[in-house]
C-alpha cells in the first residue's frame, strides 16, 4: 500500500517533470518506488542507449555516478541530473586516469578496454568501452595482440574465458557481488532443483562456474520473461528482484544473496528526485576536452552493438 506521503511525492515529481520537460532513467537495481517511476528502467547499455535518443532538455539519472557521466558524453546538450552526488561506484573508483596511464606506460601498445563502470577520465584513456550486455562481443571484434581490461577483474576473466583470449586484467571488483559465495549457490539449488541459477558476470568465478546462464541486468530480465522459466535464483543485486516478481506475477525469484546489496545505489529516493527537480542539481557534466575523447571509447562500442 502507497503512503499518502509517497503519494503526494510522486505526483509533485510527476508535475515538475512535465515543467522541465525531464525524462527519468533508473537503473534495475534502484529502490523499487524509484523504479516504479521512471520512464524507462534497464541496464548499463540500455540506459546509455535511451539517454543517447530521448528528446527531452533535462535527464534525470537514477543509478551511479558513471551512469550519470555517460549520459552527459553522449548528450552535451542536455542537462543532466544524478540526484544524490554521493552515489558514486565503488568499483569505477579502483581505477583512475593516472594509474592507468601509468600502466599503459608499462605495456606499451596494449589496447585498452574499460567497463563502462569507470569514470569519464579512465573513458577518455581507454580504446573502447563495454557493458556486461556486450562485453564478449566487443573482445572478440578487437584484433589486438595485448588487451589490458579495467577494472573489473572478475568480468574481464568470463569474457576471456568466453572469447579464448587473454588478457591482462586490473584487480577491481563489486563489492555488492562479491558477497555471492558458490557454496550459497549450491545450497539454493538443492532446495530449489526446479530452479534455473541466472548471475551477472560481475560474481566469481566459482559463482559463474555454477550458473546455468550469465547475464547483464537487462538480460536477466529477459530470460525471467521466457515462458518456461518458473522459478529463478538469481545472483545479482538485490534491487533486480523488484522489477522481476513486478513483470512476473506468478514465478519464483530467489535472491542468492540478501546480503547483495549496493549501498550507493539505494542513495537515490524519491525526495531526492523531488529536490533535484525543484534545484536542478546536482548535475553531472564531463569537462568537453575529456567527454570528446571519451565519447571515442562510447560510440566505438555502441558501433560494435550495431554491427
Ligand atoms: P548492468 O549493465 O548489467 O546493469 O550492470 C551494471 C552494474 O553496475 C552491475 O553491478
Ligand atoms: Fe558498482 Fe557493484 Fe554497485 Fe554495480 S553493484 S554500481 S558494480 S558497486
Amino acid at each position: 500500500m502507497m503512503e499518502n506521503s509517497d503519494a503526494k511525492l510522486i505526483e509533485d515529481i510527476l508535475r515538475l517533470k512535465r515543467q522541465r520537460k525531464a525524462i527519468i532513467l533508473a537503473h534495475n537495481y534502484q529502490l523499487g518506488e524509484v523504479q516504479d517511476i521512471a520512464d524507462f528502467v534497464g541496464d548499463s547499455l540500455g540506459l546509455s542507449q535511451k539517454a543517447a535518443k530521448t528528446d527531452a532538455d533535462v535527464i534525470i539519472f537514477c543509478g551511479v555516478h558513471f551512469m550519470a557521466e555517460t549520459a552527459s558524453i553522449l548528450c552535451p546538450d542536455k542537462t543532466v541530473l544524478l540526484p544524490d552526488i554521493n552515489a558514486g561506484c565503488p568499483m569505477a573508483d579502483m581505477v583512475n586516469a593516472e594509474r592507468l596511464r601509468d600502466r599503459k606506460r608499462e605495456l606499451p601498445g596494449v589496447t585498452v578496454v574499460c567497463y563502462i563502470n569507470s569514470s569519464a577520465e579512465v573513458k577518455a584513456e581507454s580504446d573502447v568501452c563495454c557493458t556486461s550486455a556486450n562485453a564478449v562481443k566487443v573482445i572478440e571484434s578487437l584484433d589486438a595482440k595485448e588487451i589490458l581490461f579495467v577494472p573489473d577483474q572478475y568480468l574481464g576473466h568470463y569474457i576471456s574465458t568466453k572469447s579464448g583470449k587473454k588478457m591482462i586484467l586490473w584487480p577491481g571488483f563489486c563489492s555488492a557481488h562479491i558477497r555471492i559465495q558458490p557454496q550459497y549457490i549450491t545450497n539454493l539449488r538443492q532446495e530449489h532443483p526446479q530452479a534455473k541459477v541466472v548471475v551477472h558476470p560481475e560474481c566469481r568465478p566459482e559463482v559463474i562456474a555454477l550458473a546455468d546462464e550469465v547475464l547483464s541486468t537487462g538480460g536477466i530480465c529477459r530470460y525471467a520473461n521466457r515462458s518456461e522459466v518458473k522459478e529463478m535464483i538469481v545472483g545479482t543485486e538485490i534491487g533486480i528482484i523488484h522489477r522481476l516478481r513486478k513483470e512476473n506475477p506468478g514465478k519464483k525469484f530467489i535472491p542468492a544473496s540478501e546480503q547483495a546489496i549496493c549501498p550507493r545505489m539505494k542513495l537515490i529516493t524519491l525526495e531526492r528526485i523531488l529536490w533535484s527537480l525543484e534545484e536542478m542539481a546536482p548535475e553531472v557534466r564531463v569537462p568537453e576536452e575529456i567527454r570528446l575523447k571519451a565519447k571515442v571509447a562510447v560510440d566505438k562500442m555502441l558501433e560494435i552493438g550495431r554491427g
